[in-house]
């Protein structure tokens, strides 16, 4: 079978590597794809926006099946508009995706099915925002409703930043995302991010995972897309995962359905785990990233056949079997990043870095040059992950290839997996 993947990030990477491993896979394209990508898989320049052009490929390339990576597409309809073409896509459609394109409907909707999370309130007024901070106090978190590449999430400390806040998403400081806002009340713990493949009738675990979304070690320093990520999370037990199951990821199945907009694909659930049992802090329409590449280098089972049993609904026969090893990944980032940084700086000799089967190096924000360097383009470039029995062994060895990077212009964090 021809596969597609939309996408360029080292998620995609981390998916087309697995897919391509497919005795299922005839031929791999991935649409824009990355210069890591392209060394095993036929990278299509078409943008991710130009779902006609996406549904001229598939016909051009005989391509049966679409792998969706980024929310974006998901968001905007694009598995819809491929099932109506008869092709198969795995992700869900626009109605479901609307749990990660809606802040406010994720919370409505947990709301109405008793889905453990913090308290809320919408706004469209600064002066009415600001008067509800005032009583539930400065620890707050805003978030402006829609979609906001990363920055659409400030977590409040004191009245200022909250009156801060409120005023730069209402005023467009995030676009068209910002024009609702929500105010919820913080909620503490350690985080966890569940990964689960739903259909209208099944709800398969897949794995946990943590990443770190601060820049710089200790975690501080801004909110990135992801410094870093492990897998599974260290607070994983079977007692939590069976809360997860039936407290929050069974429920939403059930509620998308009786909605009328049954969820498929990939639910990720960013959680807290706060003394009162898990909460939801976010839905996601997709896998992480870099939460796929520490996910899907411990998956044992055939992704693509999974991928197919799911898209034919036969999700209830699938048996999904994951490794016990440990994996983690470092994400190194041009120096800057998520703020302003310098674009096209050379990665030296990438081809000449050894690397064992339990060691991947995934492309993000790469590109090459006209000598066919390799260069950093993007923020986040490159995510180095490691597979082992613990996370001692699994951090050396990540970090053992990250100092065999030969990048002037980048920079990681040093406390991934430190326990
Ligand atoms: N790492 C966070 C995300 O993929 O949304």
């Amino acid at each position: 079978m021809n596969v597609l993947i939309i996408g360029s990030g080292g998620r995609e990477h981390a998916l087309a590597h697995n897919i391509s491993a497919s005795q299922k896979c005839s031929s791999l394209y991935v649409a824009p794809g990355n210069p890591g990508i392209s060394q095993f898989a036929i990278c299509l320049e078409i943008s991710i926006d130009d779902h006609e052009a996406i549904i001229r490929k598939c016909r051009e390339h005989d391509i049966k099946l679409v792998v969706i990576g980024p929310e974006m597409p998901l968001v905007l309809g694009l598995a819809d508009l491929l099932r109506e073409n008869n092709i198969l896509a795995f992700g869900p459609s626009a109605s479901a995706a609307k749990l990660e394109g809606s802040k406010f409907f994720a919370r409505e909707f947990c709301r109405r099915y008793q889905i453990p999370q913090p308290e809320f309130k919408r706004f469209i007024n600064a002066q009415k925002a600001k008067e509800y901070v005032d009583k539930i106090g400065p620890k707050c978190v805003v978030k402006a409703d829609g979609l906001a590449a990363g920055k659409g999430v400030v977590v409040c400390q004191t009245k200022k930043q909250a009156y801060e806040a409120i005023d730069m998403m209402l005023s467009g400081g995030v676009g068209d995302a910002g024009e609702t806002i929500i105010v919820e009340t913080c909620i503490s713990g350690p985080e966890l991010s569940a990964f689960a493949l739903i259909d209208s009738k099944v709800v398969t675990w897949l794995a946990s995972a943590r990443d770190y979304k601060r820049a710089f070690d200790g975690d501080i320093g801004p909110n990135t897309g992801g410094m870093g990520a492990l897998s599974p999370s260290p607070e994983e037990t079977n007692t939590l995962r069976d809360q997860i199951m039936h407290k929050i990821l069974i429920p939403v199945a059930k509620g998308m359905v009786l909605d009328g907009a049954p969820y498929t694909g990939i639910l990720y659930a960013g959680l807290m785990l706060t003394k009162a049992g898990p909460q939801v802090i976010e839905f996601n329409c997709r896998f992480g990233d870099p939460e796929a590449q520490v996910i899907l280098p411990r998956l044992q089972s055939d992704l693509l056949e999974l991928i197919l049993i799911h898209c034919n609904q036969k999700q209830e026969s699938a048996t999904v079997s994951f490794s016990n090893d440990i994996a983690i990944t470092v994400v190194m980032a041009n120096k800057g990043y998520p703020g302003k940084y310098k674009r096209n700086s050379i990665i030296m000799d990438m081809d000449d870095i050894p690397l064992d089967e339990d060691s991947y190096i995934y492309h993000s924000g790469t590109g090459t040059n006209q000598k066919g360097q390799i260069i950093a383009k993007g923020g986040r470039v490159l995510s180095i992950t490691a597979k082992a029995k613990n996370f001692r062994e699994a951090r050396l060895k990540a970090y053992k290839t990250v100092k065999k990077i030969k990048w002037d212009n980048g920079f990681y964090r040093t406390d991934i997996a430190k326990y």
